[in-house]
């Protein structure tokens, strides 16, 4: 991978490592996949006999309206890959109605835990009472099947009440992360011409407000596609409304009308269900695009056999529903899998860092699913916090959304998992629907560090830059030779996918690029190396460096600018922006610290530069390409210019000892 290997020093520590964790025998004798053994027959045979593999997991896991006649047709060549041809269902009747007939019924579908500690409750028929009303809401509204609706709300029951919702009369739902700023908001509406978008008067996270409503307006301004705006009160209800347009979510499913069952739409296998708009390495964020019968199947298959899901568990994921972890394993796998899933609105560390163990001690949580970077930030408040609560419901970790240390494996097994209880480490993207390479918990000798497996009908393959196959123990582009049932199916706006042919499968022909490093050790295992391209992973969120760099170029001061990441103790990695101003402005502090409140304004409070480094000027090829390896270097605090690999191609070879000192001077 020549100069874009981040990880070098990563990959020998951990391969130094070398400890292998069996797992508990206890598991393994009830779990789904309980051995070695079952787990590479049934791989096998989901490579060899594809169709007859997926026929049998769709025949058995979903309800159809229709039968399919097709498993899969298409493929990498034409990009016009399909799964379930013919096939007629419903995603909210697969996560709702069919549980109904069932004792499920009364089962506790949602959980919710408060910012400050109170709780919710809805039973699956609960739920499906909810969706079905604002589902008639949608429709009295006038909004239709295969039209958008933006979603712009906390973590409330009403974010998967009105994804279900959009589902059951086959909208388009898009949520917006509650924690993008309004022009990224508009931005999304903007790109899937939104007809209506749900918000809130405002969110509350650790105990703070956050204007919700404000920002939706602001938004809204430069919309002219959204109709109306139905607001949910979370707070005060102290928001402006616009006539004609805004209209509160309360009495809106008060409406007599809308009590009657809501029909549902009988959608085609293929028809779209959801947009996330998601980071690339270039321009604008891509609204990735799902569709009805391969992601359900494939959210709710690696949901029950990953998560190892038995009636009786309480199972959390921290994720927010904003981003995919929440949509595929917050709400659509494990309703579709007819799972009790626990959702939470505040932070980890609010009112203290105790704050997850006390949601597992009172919930008694079975399964527990988080990211590293809350692991490493609770860490560092110390095993003090977890030991004050009985963690002993717990039987199954997990982590999701970058590589995660050893080290802190280790914590998160020994601190939280009593040194018995199985992690697994899932690596996927929006891309992907959900799991792409895992660990079966009943199944695989755990490697910390490692995400062991790739999940059943997933044929991964590390590459070189030729494309030629790498050898064990090699690092090389990951990348995967054949379509999955929950793979994106394109992006918005892009319907001969151009655009996605040359995000994916350019690169490395007939295959799905996945953008990310990754190695295969001598027993077959997979260990992820970070991104390979010009994303950013802060805390678990995933930023294109060139969506930062334009909001910087945005503000009046700036001339040029270039985003790095760089290695961080807590978030994974943090952003390092070098930025040259334009004739008449002088750095200081306080224009860092202007020029960072811009990014915040701009995309939100995630994308804030860790620092900013004003330079004269940036590493360029002679025919004006931006080193960013250089940049990289720098920004990790590397000072020996011996370190910096090839610099004859530079234009100006001064520069990198002035961003050396200015980077020393920070
Ligand atoms: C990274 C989140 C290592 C990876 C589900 C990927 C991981 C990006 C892991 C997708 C993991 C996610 N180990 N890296 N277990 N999980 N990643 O689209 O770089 O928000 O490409 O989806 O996160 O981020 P996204």
């Amino acid at each position: 991978m020549a100069d874009e290997t981040r990880s070098d020093a990563t990959i020998e520590h951990l391969a130094a490592e070398g400890r292998t964790i069996e797992p508990p025998e206890e598991f393994a004798r009830r779990a789904t996949i309980g051995t070695e053994d079952t787990y590479r027959v049934m791989y096998r045979r989901s490579l060899e006999e594809p169709e007859r593999f997926w026929r049998e997991a769709a025949e058995q896991e979903l309800d159809w309206i229709e039968p399919f006649d097709t498993v899969m047709s298409g493929g990498f060549e034409d990009l016009d890959y399909r799964w379930f041809d013919g096939g007629v269902l419903n995603v909210a009747a697969n996560c709702l109605d069919r549980h109904l007939g069932t004792w499920r019924r009364n089962k506790a579908a949602l959980i919710w835990e408060s910012d400050d500690g109170h709780t919710k409750t809805y039973t699956y028929q609960q739920l499906h009472y909810e969706v079905s009303r604002f589902a008639n809401v949608l429709k009295k509204k006038g909004v239709e099947k295969g039209d958008r609706v933006a979603i712009y709300l906390p973590m409330i029951p009403e974010l998967p009440i009105a994804m279900l919702a959009c589902a059951r009369i086959g909208a388009i739902h898009s949520v917006v992360f509650g924690g993008f700023s309004s022009s990224a908001l508009r931005e999304r509406i903007q790109d899937c011409s939104a007809k209506m978008l749900i918000t809130a008067d405002e969110g509350i996270r650790g105990g703070r407000k956050v204007a919700l409503k404000v920002a939706a307006d602001e938004a809204l301004f430069e919309c002219p596609s959204v109709e109306s705006c139905v607001v949910v009160q979370r707070g005060a209800g102290d928001v402006d409304m616009e006539p004609g347009r805004d209209t509160w979510w309360h009495q809106e499913i008060s409406a007599p009308e809308v009590r009657k069952p809501c029909a549902l739409e009988p959608m085609a296998a293929e028809d779209p269900l959801f947009i996330l708009y998601t980071s690339g390495s270039t321009g604008k964020p891509k609204g990735v695009l799902h569709t009805t019968a391969g992601y359900l199947l494939y959210s709710a298959l690696t949901f029950k056999t990953v998560m190892d899901y038995r009636d009786e568990d309480v199972y959390w994921c921290t994720a927010d529903i904003g981003w995919v972890t929440g949509h595929s394993y917050i709400v659509y796998g494990p309703l579709a899998a007819g799972a009790t899933s626990l959702m939470f609105e505040g932070v980890p560390t609010y009112p203290d860092p105790g704050r997850f163990w006390a949601v597992v001690e009172k919930y008694r949580v079975n399964i527990f699913y988080t990211a590293p970077t809350a692991i490493r930030a609770l860490m560092r408040h110390g095993s003090g916090w977890p030991q004050r609560y009985d963690l002993s419901s717990i039987r199954l970790l997990g982590t999701v959304g970058e590589p995660i240390n050893p080290e802190v494996w280790t914590w998160y097994h020994e601190t939280i998992g009593r040194g018995e209880v199985p992690i697994v480490d899932t690596y996927w993207q929006t891309e992907t629907g959900g799991f792409l390479i895992t660990p079966f918990p009943g199944a695989t000798p755990l490697k910390p560090g490692s995400a062991s497996w790739p999940f059943f009908g997933v044929e991964p393959e590390v590459v070189r830059e030729d494309g030629s196959r790498a050898d064990p123990g090699e690092g090389g582009y990951l990348t995967v030779r054949r379509p999955w049932p929950g793979m994106l199916r394109g992006t918005w706006g892009d319907p001969h996918h151009k655009r996605m042919h040359e995000v994916y499968f350019e690169r490395f022909p007939g295959r799905y690029f996945t953008g990310d490093g990754a190695r295969v050790d001598a027993d077959g295992d997979y260990w992820l190396l970070g991104r390979v391209d010009d994303v950013i992973n802060v805390s678990g969120h995933r930023l294109g460096t060139a969506e930062i760099e334009s909001a910087l170029v945005s503000h009046e001061a700036v001339s040029e600018a270039a985003v790095v990441g760089f290695p961080h103790e807590v978030k994974g990695e943090g952003i390092h922006a070098y930025v040259i101003l334009r004739d008449g402005y002088h750095a200081s502090e306080d224009l860092a610290s202007i020029l960072s409140g811009h990014v915040r304004k701009v995309i939100g409070p995630i994308a804030k530069p860790d620092r900013i480094q004003f330079a004269q000027d940036l590493p360029k090829t002679r025919s004006g390409k931006i080193m960013r390896r250089i940049l990289r270097k720098i920004a990790a605090g590397e000072t020996e210019t011996d370190a910096f690999g090839d610099l004859s191609t530079l234009a100006e070879p001064k520069v990198v000892k002035d961003l050396i000192a200015g980077r020393a001077a920070l």
